[in-house]
């Protein structure tokens, strides 16, 4: 695991915000060491995310971040094996930057604190985040009925609390580079879906936590987005329709390189711009 010039020995075991900056603003005069733009996409082992790592790897150093190492390494295989490489001006005069273009990196994102740590060593050798997706999230299918607390604590960790862990320990970063984060919500960021009403409780934070975050962070010239699929081909919403509540008759669900291509629009907007919400949805 690289070294982390914010990991402190002793005492708290995690920097406060005020020495987490004064950390970065000493880093931040040194040089930036990745010329290539860096990328760091949660749920990049699976579906939307596998392909959002994809897409970006075309131009950025991806950090893939998920908890299947072999599903990751399939992507990283697939990305090496399927286009050219960054370029060698991409990767002049940095020691730090991997030869491949997506890094694999183990976190569980049901421990957000940690999650949070351990993604923010990873990206501090590279020097800058330009973009941060957050598309991993758990989607149990529960009633009020039927969900416990734990439920909805290990839901709630996953889809918001990590999320936002995450953004927090990677916001210096971000800021340095005037980067985007994009969050990808749900049709439940808005409307609770049938039978699904903690995942849907879990989406329409994760919604309020990107408009909330877009309104402070928006001065500083980092960009906040939601893309917010309908249903999308993959182990998750194939997993959703094998549970015992009722589930809709017709399969008319999109490709994830659909969605991973909304991503794409808001990451490339005019510099002049954020697109704030995409809802993707399925065309028949
Ligand atoms: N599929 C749909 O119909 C649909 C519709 C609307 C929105 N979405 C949203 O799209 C996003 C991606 O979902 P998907 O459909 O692509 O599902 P998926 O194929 O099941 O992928 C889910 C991803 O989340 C990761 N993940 C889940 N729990 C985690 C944890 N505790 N720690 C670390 N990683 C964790 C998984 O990693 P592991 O490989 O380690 O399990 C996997 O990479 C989600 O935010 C979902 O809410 C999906």
């Amino acid at each position: 695991m690289p070294h982390s010039p914010f990991t402190q020995s002793g005492g708290s075991s995690r920097p406060t915000p005020s020495n987490l900056n004064a950390e970065v603003l000493d880093f931040s005069s040194k040089r930036i060491k990745s010329s290539t733009p860096v990328a760091v996409v949660t749920g990049g082992s699976s579906g939307i995310g596998a392909e959002i790592v994809r897409e970006l790897s075309h131009d950025h150093l991806v950090l893939a971040i998920g908890r299947d190492m072999e599903r990751l390494e399939a992507v990283v295989e697939s990305v090496a094996s399927s286009a050219p490489e960054i370029s060698a001006a991409g990767r002049a005069g940095s020691a730090a930057v991997d030869e491949s273009r997506v890094i694999p990196v183990f976190a569980d994102l049901t421990d957000p604190e940690t999650a949070g740590e351990i993604i923010l060593e990873e990206a501090t050798p590279l020097g800058r985040v330009d973009v941060l997706v957050h598309c991993a999230a758990m989607a149990p299918r529960f009633t009020v009925e039927d969900a416990t607390p734990n439920d909805w604590r290990e839901s709630f960790a996953t889809n918001v609390i990590a999320p936002a862990e995450i953004t927090r320990s990677l916001l210096p970063l971000l800021r340095m580079v005037k980067g985007t984060v994009v969050f990808i919500g749900s049709g439940a960021s808005r409307t609770s879906v049938p039978f699904h009403t903690v995942y849907s409780a879990s989406k329409h934070a994760l919604q309020a936590v990107a408009d909330g975050l877009r309104q402070q962070v928006g001065e500083d010239g980092v960009r906040v987005s939601t893309v917010a699929p309908g249903p999308t081909h993959t182990r998750m919403s194939q997993e959703s329709s094998q549970h015992d509540y009722p589930v809709q008759e017709r399969d008319f669900r999109m490709d994830p390189t659909s969605v991973a291509r909304s991503v794409r629009h808001v990451v490339d907007a005019p510099e002049d711009a954020v697109i704030s919400e995409v809802w993707v949805r399925p065309r028949y």
